[in-house]
C-alpha cells in the first residue's frame, strides 16, 4: 500500500514513517521541516519519497496525495501556548492545512484518511476518564483547531463520501520529541534539563495529570484506524487510559537518572488543562487496540534515547 504521511519528518510521524517501511508500505511523507527534521528519517531516508513543502499550499498537497493509498494526516502546529500567543498563525496550518489535505485525500479517491486529532478537544470537562461521546468544549485556540479538523473530516465523509477516523492524541512521548522549544512537550524538557544538569521548570502545582503515551501506542493505534473494518466516521481516544501527576513524573526520573531533581514552580500556563486520562474502551473494541508499551518502561526507554541523543556533551 501506498500511505502520505504529512508531518512525517516530525517526532511522530518519522516513528510513523519508520514502521510503514517495516510493514513494506510505499511511503510519501510531506513536510515543510518547521519542526520536523530530514536526520529523524535517516534510517528510511533511501526507500521513501520526501517532499518538503506545507500543507497549506494545496498543489504540493495534491501532488504528494497522488496515487495515495491511505493518508496520515499529523502535520500541524502542535503547541498550545504557541496558539495562545498566535492563533491565527496556528489556526492557519491547523484549519486550512486540514482542509487542503481532505480536498487532495478526496480528489485522490484514498482509501481513507486518519487524521491526528487531539485530546485538548475535550478541555475542562472534569469527568475522567474521557471518553469520545462527551462533548467538546475545547479551552485554548490549538483544541478549536484540532476539533474543527475532525469536524471537516467527518463531513467530508458524509457529503463526498471520503473515508476518515480521528485519534485523539494524549501527550505522545518518546524518542525523537524535539526538547529546543519552549513548547516543547513537557518529558521532553524535564528530561533535558536533566540531563544538562539545570532545574526542570514546572508550570503550576505539578498536580496536573496526562495520559503520558509512548510513541509506539500512538504508531499501532494510527496504524489500526487506517485499516480497521468499521471504525470510519468515528473518533477514538488515542491514550494508554492511566495518568500520572508530574510530581510523579520528577519522581520516576530521579530513579532513572539517579540524581536528585529540584524542580522550579512557575505560575501555571493560560489555556491548560487540569488533568487528561483517556477511556480506550472504543479504541479496544472497535480497533482492537491495547496499549504495548506502558508508561514506565516507555519512560526508561525515552530516558535512554535521549541520554544517548543529548548526554554526549555533558559527558553522560
Ligand atoms: C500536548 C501536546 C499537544 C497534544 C496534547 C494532547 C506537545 C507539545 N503538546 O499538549 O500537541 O494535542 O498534548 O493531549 O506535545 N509543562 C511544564 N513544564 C514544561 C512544559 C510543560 O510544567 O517545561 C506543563 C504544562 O504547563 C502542562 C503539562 O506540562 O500542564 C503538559 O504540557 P505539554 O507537554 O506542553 O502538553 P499539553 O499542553 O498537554
Amino acid at each position: 500500500m501506498r500511505y502520505l504521511v504529512t508531518g512525517g519528518a516530525g517526532f511522530i510521524g518519522s516513528n510513523m514513517v519508520d514502521e510503514l517501511v517495516r510493514r513494506g508500505h510505499k511511503v510519501v511523507v510531506l513536510d515543510d521541516l518547521s519542526a520536523g527534521k530530514e536526520s529523524n528519517l535517516a534510517d528510511v531516508r533511501s526507500k521513501i519519497d520526501l517532499r518538503v513543502g506545507s500543507i497549506t499550499d494545496l498543489a504540493a498537497v495534491q501532488s504528494a496525495c497522488h496515487g495515495a493509498d491511505y493518508v496520515i494526516h499529523l502535520a500541524a502546529r502542535t503547541s498550545v501556548p504557541r496558539s495562545v500567543q498566535d492563533p491565527i498563525g496556528t489556526n492557519f496550518v491547523n484549519i486550512d492545512g486540514t482542509l487542503n489535505v481532505l480536498v487532495a485525500a478526496r480528489d485522490a479517491k484514498v482509501r481513507r484518511i486518519v487524521f491526528a486529532a487531539s485530546s485538548s478537544a475535550y478541555g475542562e470537562t472534569p469527568t475522567l476518564p474521557k471518553t469520545e461521546t462527551m462533548p467538546a468544549d475545547p479551552i485554548s485556540p490549538y483544541g478549536i483547531t484540532k476539533y474543527v479538523g475532525e469536524l471537516y473530516a467527518k463531513v467530508f465523509g458524509r457529503v463526498y463520501g471520503l473515508e476518515n477516523a480521528c485519534v485523539r492524541y494524549f501527550n505522545v512521548f518518546g524518542p525523537r520529541q524535539d526538547p529546543s522549544s519552549q513548547y516543547s512537550g513537557v518529558l521532553s524538557r524535564f528530561m533535558l534539563a536533566v540531563i544538562e544538569g539545570q532545574q526542570p521548570v514546572v508550570f503550576g502545582d505539578g498536580e496536573q495529570s496526562r495520559d503520558f503515551t509512548f510513541i509506539e501506542n500512538i504508531v499501532d493505534e494510527t496504524l489500526r484506524a487506517c485499516e480497521a473494518r468499521g471504525a470510519s466516521g468515528m473518533v477514538f481516544n488515542g491514550g494508554t487510559g492511566a495518568r500520572i501527576t508530574l510530581n510523579q513524573v520528577l519522581k520516576l526520573l530521579e530513579k532513572l537518572s539517579g540524581k536528585k531533581i529540584q524542580a522550579k514552580y512557575d505560575p501555571p500556563r493560560t489555556g491548560d488543562i487540569r488533568d487528561s486520562q483517556a477511556d480506550i474502551s472504543l479504541a479496544e473494541k472497535v480497533l482492537g487496540y491495547q496499549p504495548l508499551v506502558h508508561f514506565e518502561e516507555g519512560l526508561q526507554r525515552t530516558w535512554e534515547w535521549y541520554k544517548g541523543a543529548y548526554g554526549k556533551k555533558q559527558g553522560g
